[in-house]
């Protein structure tokens, strides 16, 4: 288990989303969740995306996974970076833990890295909140100021930004984290061989929004409002003011109706941007199976990476499920904060299930699909 060393109440009332923050023993005795040569493993893999990336003077160049081997790269200058490893490594989801008193919805991904000598991924912006964690090996950090800083290249598009003048320049030890806002330029460099971890938080774009809500109003068929004028402009040339206004009022109001994007919300930010680890058994497990292996002592375990989200405030008995609605008859409301809120269900817990039908049955077709799995599974 990993407990971080802090108020968490007070760092987000000072620091979350606004200013960066270096956290000496943040995590007491830390130990590496994963060994470099398991991430490397990982790094094998087809549907892991992972990246390394080469320090080559001022400039970096990024070779996209999976890799065989890192012989190529030599023993200095080079960083391997391997995003949801929460999604592939169980034995990584208790650091993620640490961070849930942030909500599941904002959370990314776990990103580990294992960096030579040199390596790093160069000075850069990120748009996501980001907690830097230091396993073995020493890492240099230094983070700017937000402001205008010119992208490399005159790209941009390019997260890559000029060299910065550091309003804090650290080296981080085993166990110490680095905070970092959204728009504060910051780059790293590896002293001695290293791990390192970024838990990484974003929240979704208007582009990102629209889009979803577009999709959504089509699906359930709403939407269908259209401007209506009270008075016209004087010249026919001109869109007025208030037409400008008019029109752009039928989003507001769709922006303040819960029944047009409660569903959106809940599907949108239930949603992955990694592929997640689906742990389909090969015999489909009925209700008495699992009422039996309960009683056997089995935990009900979440996999890696998904997330299981209520709405306040929401009319009907349902839980956004990786993008999906999942709508609960006959359940209560109990079951479904024990469903959104714990990653795993002890025996205990999960007698409320065991003693009605209905839920016991959805807990079963969780299961069946891969989303959550019996402890004991091999996909442990
Ligand atoms: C790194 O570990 O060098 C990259 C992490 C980050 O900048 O967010
Ligand atoms: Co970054």
């Amino acid at each position: 288990m990993y407990t971080l060393n802090i108020d968490t109440q007070a760092f987000i009332k000072q620091h979350w989303q606004q200013k960066p923050l270096v956290i000496k023993q943040a995590f007491i005795d830390f130990e590496d969740p994963i060994a470099a040569d398991e991430l490397a493993g990982l790094a094998c893999e087809e549907e892991i995306s992972s990246r390394v990336v080469v320090t080559k003077g001022d400039d970096w160049d990024v070779v996209q996974g999976p890799f065989e081997d890192y012989d190529q790269f030599g023993e200095d200058n080079w960083q391997l970076l391997v995003q949801a490893v929460n999604h592939w490594y169980p034995d990584s989801q208790a650091l993620v833990e640490a961070f849930r008193f942030l909500p599941d919805w904002r959370f990314d991904d776990l990103m580990a890295s294992f960096a030579t000598p040199g390596g790093g991924v160069g000075p850069h912006i990120d748009n996501y909140d980001v907690f830097i964690i230091q396993g073995d090996g020493e890492r240099r950090w230094k983070v700017g100021d937000k402001g205008q800083h010119k992208r490399r290249g005159d790209n941009p598009n390019s997260p890559l930004v000029d060299d910065f003048e550091p309003i804090i320049d650290v080296v981080l030890q085993k166990g110490d984290v680095l905070y970092i806002p959204p728009g504060y330029p910051h780059c790293g460099e590896t002293l001695s061989l290293a791990l390192s971890y970024s838990i990484g938080f974003r929240a979704p774009s208007q582009q990102e929004l629209l889009t979803e809500l577009a999709d959504s109003l089509i699906d359930s068929n709403q939407g269908h409002k259209r401007f209506n004028s009270v008075d016209e402009p004087a010249t026919p040339g001109m869109i007025s003011q208030s037409h400008q206004q008019g029109i752009m009022d039928l989003l507001t109001q769709l922006a303040q109706d819960p029944a047009s994007y409660q569903t959106m919300l809940g599907k949108l930010l239930s949603q992955n941007r990694f592929e997640l680890d689906i742990c389909e058994g090969e015999e489909p497990l009925t209700a008495d199976e699992l009422l039996e292996a309960i009683e056997q002592g089995a935990i009900i375990q979440r996999i890696g990476g998904l997330k299981v989200l209520q709405l306040e405030n929401d009319n009907e008995q349902r839980l956004f499920i990786n993008g999906e609605v999942y709508t609960f008859a006959n359940v209560t409301n109990d079951m479904l904060q024990l469903l959104a809120n714990q990653v795993r269900i002890t025996p205990e817990e999960a007698s409320v299930f065991t003693a009605n039908a209905a839920a016991l049955d959805i807990l079963t077709g969780l299961l069946n699909q891969g989303l959550f799995y019996l402890a004991e599974d091999d996909c442990e």
